[in-house]
């Protein structure tokens, strides 16, 4: 698994101070809110753990799982809900946790189908934000943990292929490993 790594990119220990922040933030933005954390699996699901324990203030957790990428490192452009949510959203503070923003195509779609299920509030967070790939041009996410170029990124999450997710950081992956 190390050898198909390129280079770390954000080690476990900015990891720990990238979300330390954004819980921070969470904490202070959702006090005296109905906050309902919504981590998009699979990919989220790390972060989503860290997270939640650096938000001080109540939460509930749900989980949605959709997919994008068949296999390989570029979007369809479809996406399918896979798994839906559990919770009624009427009145929640909804806060999408996903693990990366590339096109925003994901995004985009989960925001208009949450959307028509009356949450009190819809928000983003992606732990990762690759702005030169995006394509949905008004998509922004409310909170960012940290920019990366366009590579193909892997580990705290992250797969290639359902792989290297286990790995304690965020690495690029070499090219060798996806060109086809
Ligand atoms: P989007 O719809 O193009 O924004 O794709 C978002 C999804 O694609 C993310 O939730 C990831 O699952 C996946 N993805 C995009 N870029 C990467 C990457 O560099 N590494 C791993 N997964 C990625
Ligand atoms: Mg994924």
């Amino acid at each position: 698994m190390l050898r198909d790594i390129e280079k770390v990119y954000y080690s476990e220990e900015t990891l720990r101070e990238i979300v330390r922040k954004l819980g921070k933030q969470i904490s202070e933005d959702y006090k005296d809110k109905n906050l309902l954390l919504v981590s998009v699996l699979k990919g989220s699901v790390i972060f989503m753990a860290d997270l939640m324990r650096e938000i001080t203030v109540p939460c509930e957790i749900d989980f949605m799982c959709v997919s994008s990428y068949q296999s390989g490192t570029t979007s369809s452009g479809a996406v399918k809900i896979v798994k839906d949510l559990d919770i009624n959203l009427e009145g929640k503070d909804v806060l999408i946790v996903e693990d990366i923003l590339d096109s925003g195509r994901t995004l985009s779609y989960l925001k208009s189908v949450l959307l028509t299920r009356n949450p009190k509030s819809f928000r983003i967070c992606t732990l990762l934000d690759k702005p030169e790939r995006r394509v949905v041009p008004d998509l922004v996410a409310d909170y960012s943990g940290a920019e990366v170029p366009d590579e193909f990124v892997v580990g705290y999450g992250l797969d290639y292929d359902e792989k290297y997710r286990n790995l304690p950081y965020i690495g690029i992956l070499k090219r060798e490993v996806y060109s086809d």
